[in-house]
């Protein structure tokens, strides 16, 4: 086709920031490859920036800092959403979709914890909310699950899915130092937010597990029944005495089908060392997904970054411009993958769930105490896999057990017990270990 008949899809961005820039800077680095995939050309024709700076300078014909004009702007076909929070993405995005505009986001917050409102929204007015960039980053892993592996029963996913987590963890293991200092350099590289809760507390992971497990699952998104646990209260010696025992300790989203219910969590794990996912190191995501009928697929690359996350959106952006070429009126693909979801499968609390542990006891160093621990263990019918009991160079040691499967709520009540016990001297630090038993990676 020649360049001069080409149509043209016109886009208005909302936020300029890491990934609006991004999205914009690729979509004139690789305009040549994109027009010729689409048969038509992307244009981006309105910007709207915090910074009036930014916005100028974008090179864009229509410039401001005020998102609402981009969205009541009848020129824009499609707005994508950059600005990320809630206040006013979500009036943003909402009333794009309200007056009849396609709408990607990059916002994993706005998507976890609105999203069920927002895409009642936009399936009234026969648009389409896409949201590719929100979950690890350049990853296509909600096409994967919504669109690659739909024939499967998917059975669970567990995935690395925060880079300023894992960047931790990893240099943790490798130089020995505490959780602090690590915390400090991964800011300095500006891979952690300047407040990095939402990273090391596991916010930010457990907003992409919700996003995950509903196309998974084809259940609501349902953020506040996920289970978070971050990564602070990690130690380098947890990490030695992990390696000892055969395992890594990595931060990970959880999401498993079981016939009680789904388990839906982000916590500290012990992964057996030899699996894949244990070899995920730095900023990098990877997502271990099984299916019924594929069996194991690994998806692994860039969760974060200025080109990885505008690649998400330009891939986005590119999927609605295919059907708004092709004159299709409403979205063939369901925003969740589903037509008609699960919404009576209950998500299982924490204490409910049934996982292998990682215990690290400290007590005082005198005759009789591992067998009064294994005692508490036993008349809570918790079985003992390994044991670590170091030499004392004090008066205290710690004692470090790996237990066999147990249901995390008779777990808590031993655990109580031995920590009332006279020889135990401070709180026991407890790790979920998931051995992936007929994974991939084995
Ligand atoms: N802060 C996030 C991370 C960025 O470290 O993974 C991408 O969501």
């Amino acid at each position: 086709m020649s360049a001069k008949l080409k149509k043209s899809i016109r886009i208005g961005i909302c936020g300029l920031g890491t990934v609006g820039g991004g999205t914009l800077a690729l979509l004139r680095e690789n305009k040549d490859e994109i027009s010729r995939r689409l048969g038509a050309d992307l244009d981006v024709v309105h910007v709207a920036s915090r910074s009036l700076e930014a916005s100028d300078a974008a090179g864009v014909a229509r410039t401001g800092t005020d998102p609402f004009a981009v969205i009541n702007d009848p020129n824009v076909d499609i707005v994508v959403e950059t600005m990320g929070g809630f206040d006013p993405a979500f009036e943003v995005v909402k009333q794009a979709l309200a007056n009849g505009k396609h709408v990607v986001t990059a916002n994993k917050a706005l998507i976890a914890e609105r999203g069920n409102e927002l895409f009642a929204v936009a399936e009234m007015h026969n648009v389409a909310l896409a949201y590719e960039s929100s979950v690890a980053g350049g990853i296509p892993i909600i096409k994967a699950l919504r669109e690659g592996l739909a024939a499967n029963r998917i059975e669970w996913l567990a995935g690395i899915i925060n880079g300023t987590g894992n960047f931790i963890l990893t240099e943790m293991a490798m130089r020995r130092c505490e959780f602090h200092q690590v915390l400090r350099q991964a800011q300095e590289l500006g891979y952690a937010e300047a407040d990095p809760t939402f990273d090391v507390e596991g916010i930010d992971a457990a907003h992409k597990l919700t996003i995950m497990a509903s196309i998974a699952f084809g259940i609501p998104l349902q953020f506040s029944r996920t289970y978070t646990e971050g990564i602070s209260q990690i130690t380098p010696d947890d990490i030695s005495y992990a390696k000892e025992l055969g395992y890594r300790i990595k931060h990970l989203g959880i999401a498993r089908r079981t016939p009680k219910g789904i388990e839906l969590r982000v916590h500290p794990t012990l992964i057996p060392r030899k699996q894949l996912l244990a070899n995920v190191n730095g900023v990098g995501n990877a997502i271990l997904v099984r299916g019924n009928a594929v069996g194991s697929t690994l998806y692994s690359g860039p969760g974060a970054g200025v080109s990885a996350t505008g690649s998400a959106v330009v891939a986005d952006i590119m999927d609605i411009a295919r059907q708004m070429l092709a004159g299709i009126k409403r979205p063939l693909i369901p925003a969740l993958g589903y037509v008609e979801m699960h919404d009576n499968i209950e998500v299982l609390d924490i204490e409910s769930i049934e996982s292998e542990y990682y215990l690290r006891i400290p007590v005082i160093d005198k005759v009789g105490v591992m067998a009064r621990i294994s005692n508490v263990m036993l008349e809570h019918d918790i079985s003992i896999d390994a044991v670590i009991q170091k030499e004392a160079v004090s008066a205290s040691v710690p004692i470090v057990i790996l237990t066999h499967l147990a249901e995390e709520r008779q777990l808590n009540k031993a655990l109580r017990a031995i920590e009332a016990l006279p020889d135990v001297i401070g709180p026991i630090n407890r790790i979920r270990v998931e051995p992936f038993n007929g994974g991939v990676g084995a």
